[in-house]
């Protein structure tokens, strides 16, 4: 039977079409991927079905009688319960304030009552939770299982998950799909979205492919590959599997003994890290967001103090005077890698507009910029109309795509890459992988900083998982497996 159907939902912003006459079907008992880039309008659809936004035109169908879904409320009346990208509780709260929040405005609300009821659901739903506990105390993951449970207390039967796994562990993720399998077991209907396609492979039904505001395809996920999904996702081919040569590391580049680095509110975030970075080579630290990471990118990039330890950088060539070239692709491209009012060719030379050709006795050469502009957009294919083109006219890959190329002329010994693929479409982040591995095969030493650990595992080749500001291991990238990593992420050590 069909759940859910969708003609021709079609939703403007202003002039620009987020979702295009899009046409679907979700079968009940099913698990439904919407799958594609960033901006594809997947956000935008859900919104429409639950509630949140009208479109502009089209018809909604649930259990095949014709809906008007005017309001949220009116979609929970309608049995559809969404967990959004970004979570809605209220952290001060207990899990069962949350769940019966907006339910129950009985002046004689009994919450014991109410609390073993949650704890009965959670039971029923094997959704492990404390009721009486505080919203803010729980992890991520658990926080996601109260949205579950909260949609389910209010009798949903379709769920809608907005990217559920972007904020979990890898032992979360495999928890999570255990739940949703369950959930489907039992008749829910699941929407899931992703753009991750190794995810949607392995838990969905079928899949619907989005791109730019339209259906691409829908095709059940026994009859395609990952493959085929990415190209459906991109509208071209796209290499899936990074190829890489053999490394073949140099000397040491970068050199750190006995880090230790404060973050911002004074607490210690690194703690005695040490390891080697060779020329040639890419290392790769993997880790859930906030151990630490950052505050040790910082560190070595120099824009941040070192309360204990030493970070040395090494020059290939000993004899050399000139200091050596670090690259550093921070991790939010918008607010540290790029001033968004500077054009494109003025942000290109952030670094080095002081200096010929540049600039001539105080004076900066408008020429010299633009043709330099001009084969930088070339050579790191930057699309754009033009050099002088504002940065914030530019979508997120072509901005990264500027510091990439201003972070990599004249060409660095050391490269700093902290998420540099983060809200990057899968063909954008293909173009900063295979830039960053011909940076290698140059002979730069890339540290490269990702949450996603498919991306680490794929560009590095050692690994080193850091948790709570310890590097608990480093491993070989050729032999490591996801498991085993994910089991470190997640705080276990290596026996
Ligand atoms: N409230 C809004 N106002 C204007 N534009 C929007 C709004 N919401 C989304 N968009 C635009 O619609 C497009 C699709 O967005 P979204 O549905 O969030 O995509 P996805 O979830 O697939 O990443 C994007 O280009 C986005 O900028
Ligand atoms: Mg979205």
């Amino acid at each position: 039977m069909i759940y859910l159907q969708l003609e021709n939902i079609t939703k403007l912003f202003g002039s620009f079409v987020a979702n295009d006459n899009i046409s679907l079907s979700v079968e009940a008992g099913k698990i439904h991927a919407i799958l594609g880039e960033n901006g594809a309008g997947k956000t935008t659809l859900m919104n429409i079905i639950s509630g949140l936004y009208q479109p502009d035109s089209g018809q909604i169908y649930l259990e095949e009688k014709p809906v008007n879904i005017t309001s949220p409320n009116e979609a929970i009346k309608l049995g559809i319960g969404m967990i959004h990208q970004h979570f809605m509780l209220i952290p001060q709260l207990t899990v069962t304030e949350n769940i019966i929040l907006g339910r129950e405005n009985n002046w004689r609300l009994n919450i014991r009552q109410k609390q073993q009821e949650i704890a009965a659901l959670s039971q029923a739903y094997q959704l492990e939770v404390d009721p009486t506990v505080k919203v803010e105390n729980l992890p991520v993951g658990t926080q996601q299982r109260v949205e579950i449970l909260k949609v389910l207390y209010r009798q949903a039967k379709l769920l809608i998950l907005d990217e559920p796994t972007a904020v979990l562990t890898p032992p979360e993720v495999a928890s999570l799909i255990v739940i949703l399998r369950q959930l489907a077991a039992k008749g829910n209907t699941i929407i899931f979205i992703s753009h991750k396609l190794e995810e949607v492979m392995h838990l969905c039904d079928t899949v619907t492919v989005l791109r730019r505001g339209k259906v691409v395809a829908t095709t059940t996920t026994k009859n395609t590959t990952t493959q085929q999904l990415a190209e459906l996702m991109v509208g071209r081919e796209v290499i899936l599997n990074l190829s890489k040569s053999p490394p073949s590391p140099g000397k040491v580049i970068l050199s750190v003994q006995g880090l230790q680095v404060a973050d911002d509110r004074k607490m210690i975030a690194v703690r005695d890290v040490s390891f080697q970075l060779r020329a040639g080579e890419v290392l790769g630290i993997a880790g859930v967001d906030g151990n630490g990471q950052r505050e040790l990118a910082d560190a070595i990039a120099s824009l941040r103090t070192v309360k204990q330890g030493k970070i040395d950088l090494l020059h290939p060539t000993p004899a050399s005077e000139e200091r050596l070239r670090v690259a550093y692709i921070p991790e939010d491209r918008q607010k540290t890698g790029l001033v968004l009012q500077f054009s494109i060719a003025q942000n290109l030379i952030l670094k080095s507009f002081t200096k010929l050709p540049f600039c001539r006795y105080f004076w900066l050469q408008q020429q010299a910029i633009a043709n330099y502009a001009k084969s930088a957009m070339q050579n790191f294919d930057i699309r754009a109309t033009g050099e002088d083109v504002q940065v914030s006219q530019l979508s997120g890959g072509n901005q990264q795509k500027v510091v990439l190329a201003r972070e990599l002329t004249p060409a660095p010994a050391l490269i700093v890459a902290m998420q540099p693929t983060r809200g990057l479409d899968v063909g954008a982040t293909e173009a900063v992988h295979l830039r960053l591995l011909t940076e290698r095969d140059r002979g730069a030493a890339i540290l490269y900083i990702s949450t996603e650990l498919e991306e680490v595992m794929a560009i590095s080749d050692r690994i080193a998982v850091i948790y709570r500001g310890e590097f608990v291991d480093i491993l070989d990238a050729q032999t490591a497996t996801v498991e085993e990593i994910g089991l470190l992420m997640a705080g276990s050590r290596k026996q």
